[in-house]
C-alpha cells in the first residue's frame, strides 16, 4: 500500500513528496511532528535514499518542512496566508491570524530621500524623510524585514514616538492621516547575508519582495515600504474575476 509505483510518469520523488504532503494535509503528520528518517522513509517505500533526499530537500525549499542540525526534519508551523485584497497593516495582519505581533527596531533616523524613495513618494531627492527599518516577528519569530519611508514634513517628532508596535496606528492617531490606497508590487528574491541573519534563514533563501506606495484619503503619498517576506512562512493569495475582451 505504501509502496510507489515504479512504472508511473510521475518521478518517484514526487511521488514521496505527494504523498508526505497528504499526510501534514490530513493531519497525521502535525505541526513540529518529526517526520520519518531518510533511512525509514527509503525502507517504506522501497525506493533509494537519493529519492527520498530529494523529495525531503523539495519540502525543506517549499517551507513544509524544516531541517534541524542533528535532531532531523520536522513539519513546519503552517505558513501565513495573506490575502492581498485589503490594505492592511502587519499588525492587523498577524492579529487576525491570532498571533502576537512584534517589531525590533533596527535603526530610525531622517535621511535625504534620493531618487529611487524621492520617485515613490513624488518629492525631490534632497526632500528629509523618515526612514524606519523594522525587523517584524509574530509570536518573537522573525517574518519579515521592512524599511519604510515617509516625508518628515507629515509626522514630524516621529522618532520620538515608540515605534516596536504599528506605524498605522501611530500615523492615524498622533498625526491624523488615514490611508485609504496603495500601489504594490511581489517579487521574489532571495536573502543576502545580513538578512538571513536577521531573518533567521539561510543566506540565498528564498524572500518575498513587496514594495507598497500607499497614499491617504486625500490622494497623498505618504508611504514607501520594501517588504522581505521570509517564502517559508508567507502565501499570498488573491481572488480574480474574469473578463473577456470582445465577448
Ligand atoms: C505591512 C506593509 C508595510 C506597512 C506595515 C505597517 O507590513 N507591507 O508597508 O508599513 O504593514 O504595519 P504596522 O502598522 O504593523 O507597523
Amino acid at each position: 500500500m505504501n509502496n510507489v509505483s515504479k512504472p508511473a510518469p510521475v518521478p518517484l520523488y514526487y511521488q514521496i513528496m505527494s504523498r508526505l504532503l497528504e499526510m501534514i494535509d490530513t493531519g497525521q503528520l502535525k505541526a513540529g511532528d518529526r517526520v520519518p528518517s531518510e533511512r525509514e522513509l527509503t525502507e517504506q517505500y522501497g525506493v533509494s535514499r537519493m529519492t527520498v533526499r530529494q523529495a525531503l530537500r523539495e519540502l525543506e525549499a517549499q517551507g513544509y518542512l524544516e531541517r534541524v542540525q542533528g535532531k532531523g526534519t520536522f513539519v513546519s508551523i503552517p505558513k501565513v496566508e495573506q490575502p492581498l485584497l485589503s490594505l492592511t497593516s502587519f499588525t492587523e495582519d498577524m492579529r487576525r491570524r491570532g498571533l502576537t505581533p512584534g517589531s525590533v527596531l533596527i535603526s530610525a533616523q531622517v535621511v535625504p530621500a534620493g531618487r529611487r524613495c524621492g520617485q515613490a513618494l513624488g518629492v525631490s531627492e534632497t526632500e528629509p524623510v523618515v526612514r524606519l527599518e523594522r525587523l517584524r516577528l509574530a509570536g518573537g519569530q522573525p517574518m519579515a524585514l521592512e524599511v519604510t519611508h515617509l516625508p518628515a514634513h507629515l509626522c514630524p517628532g516621529i522618532l520620538d514616538d515608540d515605534l516596536t508596535g504599528s506605524l498605522y496606528k501611530i500615523l492615524a492617531e498622533r498625526y491624523g492621516i488615514a490611508l485609504a490606497s496603495a500601489t504594490q508590487s511581489l517579487e521574489a528574491v532571495s536573502a543576502t547575508g545580513p538578512e538571513a541573519k536577521l531573518l533567521g534563514v539561510r543566506e540565498g533563501a528564498p524572500l518575498l519582495l513587496m514594495e507598497r506606495t500607499s497614499r491617504d484619503r486625500e490622494g497623498r503619498v505618504v508611504e514607501y515600504a520594501r517588504s522581505l517576506y521570509r517564502g517559508d512562512r508567507y502565501r499570498f493569495s488573491t481572488e480574480m474575476l474574469r473578463q473577456v475582451e470582445g465577448e
